[in-house]
């Protein structure tokens, strides 16, 4: 059993997974209400709340599974990329229950994590496969190519797809995280209200920025107007985002050969993705946004490092 720990952003989450892939707990603890005062996530502020809830959420997975730290084999952290103080909360919990415990230790990369949220049980997807990564960090084409390999074929130029999204909620007054208010308001209003133009880009890499300054622009133009179209609005927006995100996409499996396309990260969550890419294996919607037991499917594929040596492993804030 390896017991995972997550906490590369505002969420604060432990899992317990088997090492056939088996999600035995799978506990989350969002603080996105902390965070939606401020209108987004306060690194300083994440990490006291990190520190406050990690030992809560390992108790609630050992509960949930019926289990007791005599049952872990592995403990499982991610390592970055992330909020470098959020995560070095997650890392030196880890460390300190594998010390006592005498067991290794399995440093996770968050995004191979995002990846492996396809390789749990009960309907694994076998590599080789293309995969789109939307996260609120990251916007990725990626070539999977085995369980611990993956190759980058494109990604963000400037802001992530849920940045986007975030970003656009907050020019709507939707509140902090904007994706699942604008995937709900969405659905009241025409896609086509408004033509918010994403940027096409000379091979696979994306771009958000402009359709988020466009936002901008109508908002302002509209002026008091704006309370009646934003329904309008946020459909159209969320239209033109979801498109950059098929089209690119499609191209890649164009261009790749791929037979088999998956879609991970938080904004995979989003119901006019989902739809968009209707033939692709989409992550379970609970394994979107972040959650350990990805972090616990990864660390299945990954390279444990030896009790006590992983004492002077550090976290990293940007990926590598
Ligand atoms: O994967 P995730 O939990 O965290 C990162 O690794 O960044 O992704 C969070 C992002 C946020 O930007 C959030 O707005 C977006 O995922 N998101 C959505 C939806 N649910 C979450 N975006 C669009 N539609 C949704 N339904
Ligand atoms: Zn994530």
């Amino acid at each position: 059993m390896i017991l995972a720990l997550e906490t590369s952003c505002d969420e604060t989450a432990c899992a317990l997974v088997t090492g056939d892939g088996h999600m035995l707990a799978n506990v989350v603890s969002s603080q996105a209400e902390l965070h939606a005062r401020y209108g987004g996530v306060v690194p300083e502020v994440a990490s006291r709340r990190h520190l406050e809830l990690v030992s809560a959420v390992v108790r609630q997975a050992l509960a949930d599974a019926s289990a007791s730290l005599d049952g872990v084999q592995r403990v499982a952290v991610t390592q970055g990329p992330g909020l470098i103080g959020a995560l070095l909360v997650g890392l030196q919990s880890a460390k300190a229950i594998a010390w006592s415990r005498g067991l290794p230790l399995v440093p996770v990369d968050h995004l191979h994590g995002h990846v492996a949220s396809l390789f749990l049980e009960p309907d694994p997807l076998e590599p080789p496969f293309l995969c789109l990564l939307a996260s609120g960090g990251h916007t990725m084409l990626l070539d999977v190519q085995d369980h611990a390999r993956r190759h980058v074929l494109g990604s963000t130029l400037d802001d992530a797809a849920g940045e986007a999204f975030d970003k656009g909620a907050r020019l709507l007054g939707l509140g902090y995280p904007g994706g699942a208010a604008i995937d709900r308001l969405a659905r009241e209003g025409d896609g086509e209200a408004f033509s918010f133009p994403v940027a096409r880009l000379e091979g696979l890499d994306f771009s958000f920025s402009g359709v988020k300054t466009a936002l901008l622009y109508a908002v302002r133009d509209l002026g008091a107007s704006v309370e009646a179209r934003r329904a309008d609005l946020a459909a159209s927006y969320q239209r033109a985002i979801v498109r950059a995100l098929v089209e690119r996409t499609e191209e890649a499996a164009a261009r790749t050969g791929a037979e088999r396309i998956a879609v991970v990260g938080g904004v995979a969550a989003n119901s006019e993705l989902r739809a968009g890419l209707s033939g692709a294996t989409l992550a379970p919607l609970s394994l979107c946004t972040d959650n350990a037991a990805m972090i616990g499917s990864a660390a299945r594929y990954s390279q444990a490092v030896p009790h006590p040596r992983y004492l002077g492993l550090d976290a990293y804030a940007s990926a590598r």
